[in-house]
């Protein structure tokens, strides 16, 4: 069975109502969505998706208000979501007992949002449950941004992708909970660390050194190429002696280049933005040509560039 690509959500519709799982578009990332409330489908998203059990889903809805059937949500939470959703947020809430435990693997809080690409809104408006939407790549790849990215993986596996075109984030939601009066950050998106304080009022903390890690996703080894990644400064790694075909992954045009190297510009303005728009889909291209390590630089740690840093730092080469 080749998996068809296509705009049309009456077919996606179908599918998920049969208790398919079928890819979808967000503005972050592309999602393998299925029904939230049916424990087969969702067992589906783990089985295409290879993902352990342990490590639970997103729960995707249609609009602030539905929010309230499946989660508790105290003040600031109620900030939160009012400010930011629909967008690339993802809130950690006190789950009701119609949420399944295999979709939050047994926590008793779910993670939820609102996606803001039309045709998922749409999508999401039309059927009586909310979806369970992991990024829709192998467990421990890099996410894809286009509905083709989803096929190139999963071809034959599931039967439909709907086509929204490429993602305008580019990089997954920003994940928080507010937790005794602090905003915590599990995983850093473009909505930054300052927005949701100037929301709020709140302080915030980003968990991020391993031990701190308690979104199971967030393991180390994610997010990464076939390839062997590194991150540095590319004149740092070789002293003039290039001896492997090598792609660097850069922020703007170098000054000066490596010969012998072949550069991956994010962002030609030196936007972050645009940086995380390009990001993956420059990791899989890289990936799927023949080279045989990768050189990321680090991009301004600032705004989404923490997120883009974050990625690639999950992304570095670790023996498996
Ligand atoms: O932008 C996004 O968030 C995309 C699009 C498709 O919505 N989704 C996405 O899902 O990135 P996924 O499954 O690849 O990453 C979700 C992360 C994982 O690290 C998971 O461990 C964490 O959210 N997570 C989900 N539910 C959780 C829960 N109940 N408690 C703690 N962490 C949770
Ligand atoms: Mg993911």
């Amino acid at each position: 069975m080749e998996t068809i690509v296509g705009k049309d959500i009456q077919k996606a519709k179908y599918f998920l109502l049969n208790g398919d799982v079928v890819g979808i578009p967000t503005e972050t990332v592309y999602g393998l969505a299925g029904n939230a409330l049916n424990e087969e489908a969702v067992a589906k998203i783990y089985a295409v998706k290879q993902r352990p059990r342990f490590n639970p889903l997103i729960v995707h809805v249609a609009d602030k208000k539905s929010i309230q059937q499946f989660a508790y949500i105290e003040k600031h939470a109620a900030t939160l979501i009012q400010t930011f959703m629909p967008g690339p947020l993802t809130i950690l809430l006190p789950k009701k007992d119609i949420i399944t435990d295999i979709a939050t693997a047994g926590s008793n809080k779910v993670a939820i949002r609102i996606p803001q690409h039309p045709l998922t809104a749409e999508l999401l408006k039309e059927l009586p449950f909310p979806l369970c939407a992991p990024s829709a790549n192998p467990f421990g790849y890099v996410s894809p941004t286009t509905a083709q990215h989803v096929k190139d993986k999963l071809n034959g596996i599931i039967p439909y992708v709907l086509d929204g075109g490429a993602a305008t984030v580019g990089i997954e939601s920003t994940i928080v909970e507010v937790r005794d009066n602090q905003i915590i950050i599990h995983r850093s998106g473009s909505i930054s660390g300052d927005d949701l304080t100037a929301a709020t009022g709140l302080p915030v903390i980003i968990l991020n050194t391993k031990e701190e890690i308690e979104t199971p996703g967030q393991l180390k080894s994610h997010y990464a190429t076939d390839t062997p990644l590194f991150r540095g400064n590319i004149t740092d790694y070789f002293d003039g002696n290039i001896t492997k075909k090598t792609a660097a992954i850069v922020f703007t045009t170098p000054a000066k280049k490596m010969s012998g190297v072949d550069y991956f510009v994010l962002s030609e303005k030196g936007n972050l933005q645009e940086a995380a728009a390009n990001l993956f889909k420059l990791m899989r291209y890289i990936d799927e040509a023949d080279y045989e390590i990768i050189i990321a630089e680090y991009v301004p740690d600032e705004g989404i560039g923490k997120a883009i840093n974050d990625r690639l730092e999950r992304a570095k080469f670790s023996a498996k």
